[in-house]
């Protein structure tokens, strides 16, 4: 038992490092082993425990989990990675909530007495009464991101959720009460996966990704607790590793967004009246451009800064923009990312689809550090980011992105907007970035139109 845990411990310094080292770039990968490996020495000293009862069960599981994960990370669009985490946090908890009821039922058997301790049985129904809530809340938030229509804004339906919270809390106590009553464990987790559902289903589509974050932490507290079920030390430390950085991190996206978490889960996005219409923002001020004109004014740039966004993503433009950025380079320009921390709909959206081109992380400056160049630049190419450069939301105090730090695009000299036409971004309101005297459209396609630019910039 002792070696075992000098293993879960060993096991947990590496998940801590690992973790430290996705902070940035340059330790990711490295990071990124020593989670694996940490996770290599947990699941081998575990299958030395001796409460393993067949090696052969555990087998097939590994094999069938492994072909559908395989199947589906090689399947999966990186435009449909939020639903792929969705569904991951969702098993997850699906996982705590099954261990825990089959620890119970095994324990009712083998140790009646292990049953009774507080320990056990709060562990139990918190692995239980959490564990679902994640299932059904995920899949709801997996099937609203994958474009279904799955809406439902009843009436009282905060009284509803409060009073489905306080029978699954009840159902809980009496299980703490008497464990050996294993029909209110599937009780517990019958409302808790009702709750789960009512929980996710009001909240707006495009707020998943913050949803997710905190189903993610979710997941790691119940596995937490069904480290507690299990008296398992590593998982009671990486429950709680995955439950802190979810949080964490549903903050850092509340924050980018100027928004609270009450606001995110409970509040309805309602345009304000006060912002303008497209017409008054649009009407008889927007220049369209062309490529070959775009290219002529890109030759006489020194220094370019490109704001990728959603629509890059999309349309899956980051290798054109990698072309673009060589081409430019070549011709002696100076060409820097500004990385906005809610650009795109997940975290680290246009990081990873930059770093999949190779594009060297020393060009990706955050907000914080390009923010004040802005000035200094001959040329930002906006390459389909929306919201993330809208100076309504310095100016106008009632906008729904109102106080939303933004990328300041609009100090460089000229900006260059390459996007399909005016419809507007996640937040549904007009950009009067769009129609500044300094600015020119080119209506395309994100990937169609930095191939055009290219080409013209090779004629030029
Ligand atoms: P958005 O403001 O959503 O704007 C994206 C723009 O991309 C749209 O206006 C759209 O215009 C354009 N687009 C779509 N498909 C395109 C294509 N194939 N080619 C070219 N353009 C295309 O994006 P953003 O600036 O990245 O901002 C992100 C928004 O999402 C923020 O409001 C943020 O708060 C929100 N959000 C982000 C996250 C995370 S964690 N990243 C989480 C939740 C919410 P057209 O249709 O005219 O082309």
């Amino acid at each position: 038992m002792v070696m075992i845990n000098l293993a879960y411990l060993l096991a947990s310094v590496c998940f801590i490092l690992g973790l430290k080292g996705l902070t940035h770039p340059r330790t990711a990968v490295r990071g990124n082993t020593l989670g694996a490996v940490g996770m290599l020495i947990a699941v081998v000293v575990t299958l030395f425990d001796h409460a393993i009862l067949s090696y052969e069960l555990i087998l097939v599981g590994l094999v069938v989990g492994a072909a559908i994960g395989a199947v589906l990370a090689l399947r999966i669009q990186m435009t449909a990675m939020p639903q792929m985490v969705a569904l991951l946090n969702g098993f997850g908890g699906a996982a705590s909530m099954l261990v825990a009821g089959a620890a119970l039922l095994e324990m009712l058997v083998i140790d009646p007495a292990a049953v009774q301790s507080a320990q056990f049985t709060i562990a139990t129904a918190a692995a239980g009464l959490i564990g679902s809530i994640t299932f059904w809340g995920s899949l709801v938030a997996f099937g609203k991101l994958q474009g279904y229509t799955l809406e439902l804004h009843l009436k009282g339906q905060k009284f509803i959720n409060a009073i489905l919270l306080i029978v699954a809390v009840a159902l809980g106590g009496w299980l703490v009460f008497d464990p050996s009553m294993t029909n209110i464990y599937w009780g517990l987790l019958a409302v808790a996966a009702l709750l789960g559902v009512l929980l996710v289903l009001p909240i707006g589509g495009a707020d998943m990704p913050v949803v997710i974050a905190l189903l993610n932490s979710y997941s790691g507290l119940a596995a937490a607790a069904t480290g507690f079920v299990l008296n398992n030390n590593a998982l009671i430390i990486t429950g709680s590793l995955v439950g802190a950085s979810g949080v964490i991190l549903t903050n850092i996206m509340c924050k980018a967004m100027n928004r609270s978490l009450t606001n995110v889960l409970f509040g309805v996005w309602v345009p304000s009246e006060s912002v303008e219409s497209a017409d008054d923002v649009y009407a008889g001020k927007v220049k369209a451009s062309t490529a070959e004109e775009l290219a002529m004014l890109l030759e006489g740039a020194q220094r370019v800064v490109i704001v990728p966004g959603y629509g890059m993503a999309v349309a899956q433009a980051q290798h054109a923009v990698r072309d673009l950025v060589e081409l430019l380079e070549d011709r002696g320009v100076e060409v820097e990312f500004a990385i906005h921390p809610v650009a795109g709909r997940m975290p680290g959206h246009m990081n990873v689809l930059l770093a999949e081109v190779d594009v060297p992380y020393e060009k990706l400056k955050e907000m914080d550090e390009i923010n004040p160049t802005f000035a200094q630049a001959d040329i930002a190419i906006v390459i389909g980011a929306n919201d993330v450069v809208n100076p309504v939301a310095r100016t106008n105090p009632s906008s729904p992105i109102a106080g939303m730090p933004i990328l300041n695009v609009d100090k460089a000299r000229s900006v260059i907007v390459i996007k399909r036409s005016l419809s507007p971004g996640f937040a549904g309101i007009p950009n009067p970035l769009f129609a500044a005297d300094n600015t020119l459209m080119f209506f395309s396609d994100a990937k169609k139109g930095t191939l055009d630019l290219v080409n013209a910039l090779k004629e030029v």
